[in-house]
């Protein structure tokens, strides 16, 4: 843990507060049209949302924190996101920071069902996970630097499907821990679970697959 708020997934506030933007919001801006509106889910502080305003898009940002959610300049709604139901839809969903790889199926479901409920005609979800070919890569000791914030990865255990490790963030001569489980999902499962809540996959948006599009069955 660390000094500070706390997230009810372990994220530690103070430390979000802290890292850059990073190539997330050039990714998701590449994948959709100019202007397009985009209800982020799990947005943290806005780390990416203010980006994403700079970049013209108008974006709703929802996460269960009211930490998190303090500083966002954006429009926001404290939810969970598997609960959030609003009335109305957006050009694009964005499914960020590997949630879809939770290791609670019925999570993921929810996670899924909630982008589906939410996107416009013609509309899509953008998602950002961990594909099968992480799960091999990731090793104690790893890391590198985010902005100010040290990040390393300690404690990794891999069991079957499950992986889980502690992340170590340093920065200014203080450290947060956060403790994390995920689920590797190969290709067949990760489509399944698409189809079951109304989804299809479309396209990779980069070159090594952590981010794909999916669209409305
Ligand atoms: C790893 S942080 C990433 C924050 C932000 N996307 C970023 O990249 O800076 C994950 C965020 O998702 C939020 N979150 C996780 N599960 C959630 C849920 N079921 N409902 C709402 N928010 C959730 C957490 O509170 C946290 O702010």
């Amino acid at each position: 843990m660390g000094e500070g708020a706390f997230t009810a997934d372990g994220c530690p506030v103070e430390v979000y507060r802290l890292l850059p933007p990073g190539g997330e919001p050039g990714i998701v801006h590449e994948a959709v049209p100019e202007g397009a509106s985009i209800l982020e889910l799990g947005s943290g502080v806005g780390r990416v949302t203010h980006a994403l305003l700079d970049l013209g898009h108008p974006v709703v940002a929802v996460d269960d924190s009211p930490e998190m959610l303090a500083d966002v300049r954006a429009e926001k709604v404290c939810s969970k996101i598997e609960e959030l139901r609003l009335d109305r839809v957006f050009d694009v969903v964005l499914l960020g920071s590997h949630l879809v790889n939770t290791a609670a199926d019925t999570d993921r479901a929810a996670f899924l069902a909630t982008a589906r409920a939410h996107i416009a005609p013609g509309g899509r979800v953008l998602v950002e996970w961990h594909p099968p070919e992480w799960f091999e890569s990731v090793r104690d000791a790893q890391g590198g630097r985010l902005g100010e914030v040290d990040v390393r990865l300690e404690q990794v255990v891999h069991q079957g499907n499950l992986l889980s490790a502690v992340i170590r963030y340093s920065a200014g001569g203080r450290s947060w821990t956060q403790a994390f489980t995920c689920r590797r999902l190969e290709l067949p499962a990760l489509n399944a679970a698409l189809a079951d809540a109304g989804l299809v996959f479309e396209c990779w948006c980069t070159g090594d697959r952590t981010w794909f599009a999916a669209v409305p069955a």
